[in-house]
């Protein structure tokens, strides 16, 4: 079971650094938080959806030297770059927030108060020298880097850096992020991530700084202004912003504890063991659960724009489809884990499972209600013509919400997938093509397109948190009254809610094939 934050199912990406556009290893947390989001609203839950753009630090304010810009005027370019992309990918959150909006800083102010004043000297002022990896922005020891100094995620070599800084007293938060963990495992989601977090956190927790001073883009600590926020301190404090902490605590009491945040596993430590801490020394509740996928690679590699990887999601759109992009990197990697991306797979998968299997589906059934019927839907008459498609759409939904609710989308689209090949098979099983030429076998006829709209219909509704485009159009040539957005899971599972005399449409095809020579 997924676990429930308070009246709210609220789920969040981690917000992106506009340093530079979006390549396809973001949009990989992006797409899955949206199908996870929708499949709550299909069940009739209030979700609050959050995602947004990371937009202090020193490898922004580098990025826009390099530009020649200053940094807010860089984070207001850029940051459209990241919505555009969304907007595309038919992502459909609920807040967008900003690291530089007011809102914001009032918030990081607040928290920052509250842990400076609760009495356990949790921050304290030292000087430190250490190596730093700016991409990552995070200091590392010695023996986490690769030969030369090299930072082991972005593989670029680390700076060493040497301030005097506010320091968070982490070590003193190991022993209640064991108990949590212990208390609830499904914090920290899949087994192999909460495994890392318990053996750093057994391994020993050093302080982290808080602040910077050798640079000015951030928020400046509310009781020495020389300092700025360090970069992790503010941004993660951005889910509670969204939340309404500060601003609207009757709003923030239905939403916090947030149920999912979603990210990979890259930053694993911040999330399950900075941020967990930070909010105990705020006195604010930890969030119900961590969730870290793996990474998007190529060639082996975590695909990124520092080794020449990343591309641009608007290249596998506008060659697959938004649908087709969505599906494709859920079903073909099992989310958790890393997986490799490669054109010739996602050509493959697309017309594999959507050109031929969705997609051949409805374009036969409708087209075969409009040679047949005018496209009018008929009545089912004949006894036994559905065959076994109401128990196993019923068994598929099931598993389908099951496997969604355990954030498990892999598995989730395999069960929708399953209802596509037996569906196909009913088709040949049945063969409606030879009973047309038969008038005496009509009612039989009739039955079968029905039974077949019918799992179409359910099939728009599962696939609507995952392809809302395409399901949208599948249900318009469904010819329903009621609206896809008004749908939900039970009515997926339930059998017979479609009305005979209903006009279905045989439209343009829903996937159209992918030319492999392309
Ligand atoms: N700004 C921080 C997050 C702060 S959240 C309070 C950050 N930003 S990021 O833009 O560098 O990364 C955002 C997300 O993209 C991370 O979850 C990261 O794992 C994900 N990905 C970036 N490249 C990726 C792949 N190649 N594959 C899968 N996801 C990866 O970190």
């Amino acid at each position: 079971m997924a676990p429930m934050g308070r009246d709210v199912f609220y789920i969040t990406t981690p917000i992106y650094y506009p340093n530079d556009v979006p390549h396809v290893g973001h949009a990989y947390d992006a797409v899955a938080a949206d199908v996870i989001a929708r499949h709550h609203r299909l069940r009739g839950e209030e979700v609050f959806h959050l995602t947004g753009t990371d937009e202090h630090g020193l490898k922004l304010q580098r990025a826009a030297e390099a530009a020649g810009m200053d940094p807010q005027r860089w984070v207001d370019e850029m940051e459209p770059r990241w919505r555009e992309v969304w907007a595309r990918l038919d992502i459909g959150y609920d807040d967008y927030i900003r690291t530089t909006e007011p809102r914001h800083q009032d918030v990081v102010v607040k928290v920052l108060d509250q842990v400076h004043e609760n009495g356990r000297d949790d921050i304290y002022l030292d000087s430190y020298e250490g190596l730093y990896c700016v991409s990552c922005e995070l200091y590392y020891v010695e023996g986490d880097l690769l030969e030369g100094q090299v930072c082991p995620i972005h593989e670029r070599p680390v700076e060493l850096m040497k301030e005097q800084n506010y320091f968070f007293r982490l070590s003193a938060y190991a022993d209640r992020l064991l108990e949590h963990y212990e208390r609830t495992p499904s914090a920290v989601e899949p087994d192999i991530r909460r495994n890392e977090v318990l053996s750093l956190i057994r391994g020993g927790l050093r302080d982290f700084s808080i602040s910077r001073t050798n640079f000015d883009w951030g928020i400046p600590l509310p009781w020495d202004p020389d300092h700025v926020t360090y970069v992790w301190f503010d941004a993660l404090t951005n889910y509670l912003t969204a939340a309404g902490f500060g601003a609207d605590e009757k709003t923030f009491a239905r939403r916090w504890p947030a149920s999912i945040h979603m990210i990979g596993k890259d930053i694993l430590r911040q999330h399950a063991i900075y941020w967990p801490a930070m909010l105990m020394a705020a006195g604010i509740e930890p969030p119900a659960q961590v969730w870290a996928h793996g990474f998007l690679t190529v060639g082996g590699k975590k695909m990124s724009k520092t080794n020449a990887t990343g591309i641009h999601p608007f290249e596998l759109i506008d060659r697959f489809g938004v649908d087709s992009y969505r599906w494709y990197f859920l079903r073909e990697i099992q989310f958790g884990q890393d997986g490799s991306f490669s054109l010739e797979s996602m050509v493959d998968r697309h017309n594999a499972e959507l050109s031929n299997g969705i997609g051949n589906l409805a374009s036969r059934v409708l087209a075969m209600l409009r040679s047949y019927f005018d496209g009018v839907l008929p009545e089912p008459t004949f006894p036994g013509a559905e065959s076994d498609l109401p128990e196993v759409i019923a068994t598929a939904v099931r598993r389908y919400d099951e496997e969604m609710l355990a954030v498990r989308p892999t598995a989730a689209l395999a069960a929708v997938y399953d209802v596509v090949v037996r569906a196909n098979r009913y088709m040949v099983e049945r063969s409606p093509w030879t009973l047309a030429k038969d008038p005496a076998r009509r009612d039989e006829l009739g039955s079968i397109l029905y039974a077949s709209a019918e799992t179409l219909r359910s099939l728009a509704i599962l696939l609507s948190s995952i392809m809302p485009s395409a399901a949208g159009r599948m249900w318009e040539q469904l010819g329903i009254e009621e609206t896809l957005e008004a749908q939900r899971l039970d009515h997926a599972a339930a059998w017979g809610r479609m009305s005979p005399g209903a006009r279905t449409t045989k439209g343009e095809s829903l996937f159209p094939r992918v030319d492999t020579a392309e």
